[in-house]
């Protein structure tokens, strides 16, 4: 047995691992699967992928030279997009990385952080990995996971709390929370830096955003590899009052958001007709999707967005029984949910592949 004397923090042995959609390249070997044929029903991206234009870019980005630690030209781009001044915006390698970063700049040892469970599993993780105690208020299932706001403004009252993770819309489940009522905690909360998840936002245009608000204890996360698609590339950004914003320079890696990442972060804010377009397509082909598994006989619970949790009776075995005819949705146990899969909605044509192979799988029992 190892007896090394060196010790990662405790937090580091303790905080459970997280789980994600996407493809496990290990998983897919065991079973002699090739990535390429397997349809991605289990991460909630833009199926069409990325605009011809962040491919021109990408192509003409020389790799061998240091990207710029700044981000200024996608910055500016972005902050005209959203009608901000650049200093109001932070760029990161992902959402993700942008998380673990508020929690290295925010959390002391014993701080207490809140989640609206069930949700995105890098809230928790994250600010445990700092040393904070996570408290998660969750929505029950027969309430359709709706936010029971009363224990939310308990929990906000009873004790200070240093981070409130808000995922809007939410992940697994496509709640919203009204962007007023976010407004009123923080207003109410002083002392709670309240962080406001909006990856997915774009695939819901009824709901506004909280970037523009202006309000001090409010930031706002914002993915472009949801939307814009790019994933693979790693690209979000931090949007907040200038000393948010300024504790997290002051505390991130150099060189976090690459040059081709950059690069195609402003060709992709220069096609907002690519985006508009294919967001309304994923929007139109929704209907026909639930439609379908309703009609196997699955219970489709509503969301307000792309992707919607969809009860199958157990969860792991409908996912592994999918992989084998190449379709990958996300099993929901790491969420609390192992009854459930969740499914993001994709081009008509690739909708119609998942429903036959979820028809032939329901039907084997
Ligand atoms: C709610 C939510 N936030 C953030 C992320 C991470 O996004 P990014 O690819 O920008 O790191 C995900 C990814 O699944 C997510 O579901």
């Amino acid at each position: 047995m190892d007896r090394s004397p060196i010790r990662p923090r405790p937090e580091v042995l303790t905080t459970p691992p997280v789980m994600h959609g996407a493809f496990d390249f290990s998983e897919l070997e065991r079973l002699g699967v090739q990535p390429e044929g397997v349809l991605d029903f289990s991460v909630n991206s833009n199926p069409y992928g990325p605009s011809p234009l962040v491919r021109e870019a990408i192509a003409r980005t020389p790799p061998d030279r240091y990207p710029d630690r700044e981000c200024l030209s996608l910055r500016r781009a972005l902050a005209e997009h959203l009608s901000l001044t650049p200093d109001r915006i932070m760029m990161g390698n992902g959402t993700a990385g942008l998380l673990w970063l508020v929690a290295f700049a925010f959390v002391r040892r014993g701080d207490r952080a809140l989640i609206l469970g069930p949700t995105f599993g890098e809230y928790g993780r994250c600010a445990g990995l700092m040393g904070a105690q996570v408290r998660e208020i969750r929505g029950r299932a027969g309430d359709g996971f709706r936010v029971d706001v009363r224990a939310v403004e308990a929990a906000l009252a009873s004790s200070p709390i240093r981070l409130a993770f808000i995922c809007n819309p939410n992940n697994p489940t496509g709640t919203t929370l009204a962007p007023d009522l976010i407004a009123h905690w923080a207003d109410r909360h002083p002392e709670t830096l309240f962080v406001v998840d909006e990856a997915y936002i774009r695939f819901c245009p009824a709901l506004d955003s909280l970037a523009g608000a202006g309000i001090s204890n409010v930031l706002v996360l914002r993915s472009m590899t949801k939307d814009y698609a790019l994933a693979g590339l790693r690209l979000g950004y931090a949007v907040g009052c200038a000393d948010v914003i300024g504790a997290l320079v002051r505390a991130r890696p150099p060189w976090s958001v690459n040059a081709l990442a950059q690069a195609a972060g402003v060709a992709a804010l220069r096609d907002e007709a690519y985006l508009r377009d294919t967001l309304a397509r994923i929007r139109a082909a929704g209907p026909e999707l639930v439609a379908g598994l309703r009609g196997i006989g699955l219970r489709v619970i509503p969301s307000e967005v792309h992707y919607f949790l969809v009860e199958v009776g157990d969860g792991a075995r409908f996912r592994g029984k999918l992989l084998r005819r190449g379709i990958q949705v996300r099993d929901c146990a790491s969420f609390g949910l192992p009854a459930c899969v969740r499914i993001a909605t994709r081009r008509p044509e690739e909708n119609r592949r998942l429903l036959q192979a979820a028809r032939e799988v329901w039907n084997e029992g």
